[in-house]
């Protein structure tokens, strides 16, 4: 069973060939970073123009890297939401044109459990009762997963996303976009401890989270220093170090908070910001000390990507859960 997923729900258009919700034939992506680059953050318009140019070639790049023909596909799978409405529109309206063409099935993916069905390509047995943190650039949230396919939201940013913090951040630091992976980098070198950020909404009262207020913090803190001072790679370094140290520490905080609370076996995290180095050494020490198993995908699978829609799309296929051809997409589309 070879399912064809499409996603274009932000600035990366994706399309992926998968076979029996294990082998990947083909994932291939076209990245818009070049063009939005020069804005410092994704300008809607523009990636829909993007995706319509690049989908059509991407997916026969991707059906002749697997080998097969379009009379393969037993199933068209989309990300029909939450997104940027132009760019899900693009996926939307290719998808469904496939699908009436070819005289396959149509399956609706939420992005969300895209990017939480992603650790499944690597991690095939994870146990339930499983926590999953789905942490990217538009989204900051926490779901219970009591068995696969389930989603329970226990925990969500009340502002901004952390990926979004991130790209704020960067943007303040004239660092650039995406922020998330030029911080990283930076952070490694840099001691967290020279410019210390406040670790925002701590409470054990509630599993939600805040970002917004870091941005204020980030400003109130590079008013105070000198532009001769603010130019040097050692600032750089360490008021990144700081910056992540405050949303990477508030993220780890709240899972473990959450993953007590409600009995988990499983942590899953996900998403963009799953790839930040400093995340996956904090979760997977916290998990040893706290005995749960924890399951990362490997970055290219944290960012947005084809097979991770792919994977979505095998369980809602299981499931008998079949889109129509009168499908629009939803930009605030939710999980449950
Ligand atoms: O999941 P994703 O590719 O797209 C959305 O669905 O939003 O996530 C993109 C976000 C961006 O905000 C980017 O800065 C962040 O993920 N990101 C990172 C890292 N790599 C990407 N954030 C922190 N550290 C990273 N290494
Ligand atoms: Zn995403």
């Amino acid at each position: 069973m070879i399912i064809l997923a499409l996603e274009t729900s932000c600035d990366e258009t994706a399309v992926s060939l998968v076979k029996d919700n294990e082998y990947i034939l083909a994932d291939l992506l076209s990245s818009q970073i070049d063009l939005h680059q020069t804005y410092g953050g994704v300008v809607p318009e523009l990636a829909c123009r993007r995706h319509i140019e690049s989908i059509g070639p991407l997916m026969n790049e991707a059906l002749a890297k697997a080998g097969i023909g379009l009379s393969k596909v037993d199933a068209v799978a989309v990300t029909a939401g939450p997104g940027l409405i132009g760019a899900l529109l693009v996926g939307v309206s290719y998808a469904k044109s496939l699908a009436y063409a070819l005289g396959k099935p149509l399956i609706a993916v939420h992005h969300l459990a895209g990017h939480i069905q992603a650790a499944f390509i690597e991690h095939r047995k994870i146990a339930f009762p499983a926590l999953a943190l789905v942490v990217s650039g538009g989204h900051t949230n926490l779901y219970m997963m009591p068995e696969q396919g389930r989603y329970r939201l226990v925990g969500k940013t009340v502002d901004d996303a952390a990926g979004e913090a991130f790209d704020k951040g960067a943007r303040m630091l004239g660092l650039g976009y995406p922020g998330g992976p030029v911080i990283d980098r930076l952070a490694r070198k840099g001691d967290p401890e020279k410019f210390p950020f406040t670790r925002p909404y701590r409470s054990s009262e509630h599993t939600d989270f805040s970002f917004s207020g870091l941005k204020t913090a980030l400003r109130q803190c590079l008013m105070k220093i000198p532009q001769s001072i603010k130019e040097t790679t050692a600032f750089q370094k360490d008021i990144a170090a700081g910056f992540q140290e405050a949303i990477i520490g508030s993220l780890v905080e709240k899972t473990f908070q959450a993953a007590q609370k409600e009995h988990v076996n499983s942590i899953i995290i996900c998403g963009g910001v799953a790839s930040n180095s400093l995340l996956r050494t904090r979760i997977e020490t916290a998990a040893a000390q706290h005995g749960i198993s924890v399951h990362i995908p490997s970055p290219r699978y944290c960012t947005d990507n084809g097979a991770m829609i792919a994977m979505a799309g095998f369980l809602e296929f299981e499931r008998g859960r079949f889109a129509s051809l009168n499908l629009n997409p939803k930009p605030q589309l939710t999980l449950n």
